[in-house]
């Protein structure tokens, strides 16, 4: 029996899981259910990664503490995670006391080893706001190219650059100019671990062999730089205790976190600890995405190294979720939350897909929803769960045969394909798993057709033939059930109960079950109902019914803090009210094919009244998405002749222009001509 450690990346606290993280933790599930299915001992370990400025500037966004944020983003992830049924051992967050005592303990051995130097970081630093910036808060004009509105890192055209070098840098938080200041960062001499490093990424064992080459070629080939490991004062995260004023960046103390939850689980249970993190006792596996790989294959490792702490056994990197060929997108609706999904549809279906698509390397991976309705329908509902429901209400009648009847061999050809499969798992090779298992469900559906239970049904003299041929298709049918628990649980826990003997073990698909009774059959998974993924793409699109609309053009990662601008000079509220806004129905909208921004709208005010509105929202809002839609008009502008007509008014909308326009939605209930006040 091996003893096993698993994680999975920490999802970041300011965001909702969506169907992308699920790839990682479905993965990882799966593989942690098939070893435990195998008798291994095996615990499952994740928890929030809860530190950093994008929490803090959410967290200000919001109105609320980061503390309160935090707390709240947890029980939805745990919530998101269960309704998929992926199971974890302990969930904790990295702002768990467990986790400052590692970290402090960590902190101590590279201090003592002398890795740790002072150097002087230039920034920028909105004075404003009262903090130093990242890059991504930052925007200004790229000083190779000179394209405006670009982040502190690297523009739109590929140059890169450091924040101050921008042009005109605004903050993003403030909308102030940020100043230069110079502060006292820690960082760690990792180059001093270069060799080791060599060894351990290219000897093998622990990386996929793409992964490997693309460390050598992009990391090791040179001096490993130094990493700056701590931020000044304010941050959200653990003060460094020998160094008032500066905290741990968020990337140090996270992968710490996967210890910390550990130490969790193990008081919990008992356990001792150093027999999970520092003993050969256990195969510690990570399993990542592409995008975190030098956090993981690097620093961490060099980490542990020098704390005395066990180095992963492996870690398991998979790519990213594209859909229908293409990278999530909110104005597409494919950039589905977790909680969206299960609102509309069974979480085996996603399970099962990901599960067949998935292979041992870093390529990424598509969800084609054509392909996911059709996969889903012929490989689940046609192939697995059709022999059970073709005989198993026969067999509700007469119960198993007590000893196995002839099929020409198939139980046993099935039994002896379970190591190939259980390797293409262990090697997280689901797909070829699950082509193996469906080639068994081909071979078992084939011999129930020819037998047709269904005619022997008819024939009162061919009873126990009738019994034989479902005590065939209904072990047949409970040795895929068996293969597919890892990705499909609740499909082996149904079959437990209609054979009255639970699916515990992966061996059970080398010995039939006999002489039972057999229990009622209920429907084990329905058809994909295209309709269904339809409105999940379409509540992924368009406004939740009385909150706000989740625009279209939003930036993919909407946890972006938002630009403030400054706010302007006070008015009278005889000045507010010369403007007349009125809630307006667009009742057509049509693109005007010479202008590159330009929709043509046509707003009912109510009764006769009517504008016809050039709006700058091409390529952001459809036409046919707009009709019907109630919005917020600037009803008495003067009318403005453009070039390509005249404009009656103006719709309301927010958002700094491009494909960032947020139009105002309007509440269930106004009316057109009803005044705004
Ligand atoms: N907080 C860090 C991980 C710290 S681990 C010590 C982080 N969080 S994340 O929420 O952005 O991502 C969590 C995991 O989900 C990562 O492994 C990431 O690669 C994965 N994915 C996030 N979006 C994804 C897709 N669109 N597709 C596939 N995996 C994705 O990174």
């Amino acid at each position: 029996m091996r003893q096993i450690l698993v994680t999975s990346a920490l999802p970041y606290a300011n965001g909702h899981i969506h169907i992308g993280h699920l790839v990682e933790y479905l993965q990882t599930d799966i593989w942690v259910r098939f070893q435990k299915l195998r008798g291994n001992r095996c615990i499952y370990i994740c928890a929030d990664d809860t530190h950093g400025t994008a929490i803090m500037i959410r967290a200000r966004d919001e109105g609320i503490g980061e503390e309160e944020l935090i707390a709240e983003m947890q029980q939805a992830h745990i919530r998101d995670f269960a309704g998929f049924d992926i199971e974890f051992d302990n969930y904790g967050s990295t702002h768990s006391q467990e986790n400052r005592e590692l970290c402090a303990e960590i902190w101590a051995s590279k201090r003592e080893a002398g890795l740790i130097s002072v150097q002087e970081v230039t920034q920028l630093y909105d004075v404003e706001a009262g903090t130093f910036l990242a890059d991504r808060f930052v925007r200004g004009t790229c000083p190779f190219c000179k394209l405006a509105n670009q982040y502190g890192d690297s523009c739109d055209n590929g140059h890169h650059y450091g924040p101050v070098d921008l042009i005109d840098p605004v903050s993003t938080l403030s909308g102030t100019t940020p100043e230069i200041r110079t502060a006292k960062h820690l960082f760690v001499n990792i180059e001093r671990l270069h060799g080791f490093l060599d060894e351990w990424t290219q000897s093998g064992n622990h990386l996929q062999p793409e992964i490997a080459n693309y460390l050598k070629g992009h990391f090791l080939h040179e001096p490993l730089r130094d990493w700056d490991v701590s931020r000044p004062a304010p941050y959200f995260g653990f003060e460094i205790p020998d160094s008032p004023g500066n905290y741990w960046y968020v990337w140090f103390d996270a992968p710490i976190g996967y210890m910390a939850s550990t130490k969790q689980w193990c008081d919990r249970h008992g356990e001792d600890f150093d027999q999970w993190w520092r003993s050969d006792k256990t195969e510690i596996h990570h399993f990542i995405g592409k995008d975190i790989t030098y956090f993981h294959t690097l620093f961490w490792p060099a980490m542990l190294k020098t704390s005395g702490f066990s180095l992963p056994e492996k870690v398991h990197i998979h790519g990213f979720l594209t859909v229908n060929g293409e990278k999530m997108s909110k104005s597409k609706g494919t950039f589905v939350r977790a909680s969206t999904y299960l609102e509309h549809l069974d979480p085996a279906y996603l399970r099962y897909y990901y599960a067949a698509k998935l292979t041992n390397r870093v390529d990424d991976i598509d969800l084609n929803l054509d392909e996911f309705v059709a996969k889903v329908n012929s490989d689940m509902v046609g192939n697995v769960v059709n022999l059970a429901s073709r005989t198993a209400k026969f067999a509700a009648r007469t119960g198993l045969s007590d000893v196995y009847p002839d099929d020409g061999g198939l139980f046993e050809q099935a039994a002896k394909g379970g190591d190939a499969i259980a390797e293409a798992y262990e090697a997280c090779d689901y797909g070829r798993a699950i082509r193996q298992i469906l080639v068994a469900g081909d071979r078992a559906n084939q011999f129930v057709e020819h037998n047709a239970p269904w005619n022997l049904a008819k024939d009162p003299e061919q009873a126990d033939r009738l019994r034989d041929v479902c005590t065939v298709g209904l072990n047949l049918f409970r040795q895929l059930a068996v293969y597919l628990a890892p990705v499909l649980p609740r499909l082996a826990r149904q079959t437990g109960e209609l054979l009255g003997r639970p699916i515990a073990r992966w061996d059970e698909s080398k010995t039939p079950v006999l002489g039972t009774s057999v229990g009622k059959f209920r429907h084990m998974m329905k058809r994909v109902d295209r309709q269904c993924v339809d409105a999940t793409v379409a509540a992924s699109t368009k406004a939740e019914p009385a909150g706000p609309q989740s625009a279209p053009g939003a930036p993919e990662d909407s946890d972006e803090p938002l630009k403030v601008e400054p706010l302007t000079e006070t008015c009278t509220f005889d000045e507010f009210t010369k403007v007349d806004l009125r809630i307006a129905r667009v009742v057509a909208a049509e693109d005007v094919p010479e202008a590159s921004k330009l929709l043509k709208l046509t707003l009912s005010l109510g009764g006769e009244h009517r504008r016809t509105v050039l709006a700058g929202i091409k390529g952001v809002y459809q036409p046919a998405d707009l009709i019907g839609r109630l919005v917020v008009c600037a009803a008495n502008l003067a009318p403005r002749k453009m070039k390509f007509g005249t404009s009656e008014g103006m719709i309301l909308a927010s958002g700094p222009g491009g494909k960032e326009i947020f139009m105002l939605s309007v509440d269930k209930g106004a009316r057109p001509g009803q005044r705004v006040h």
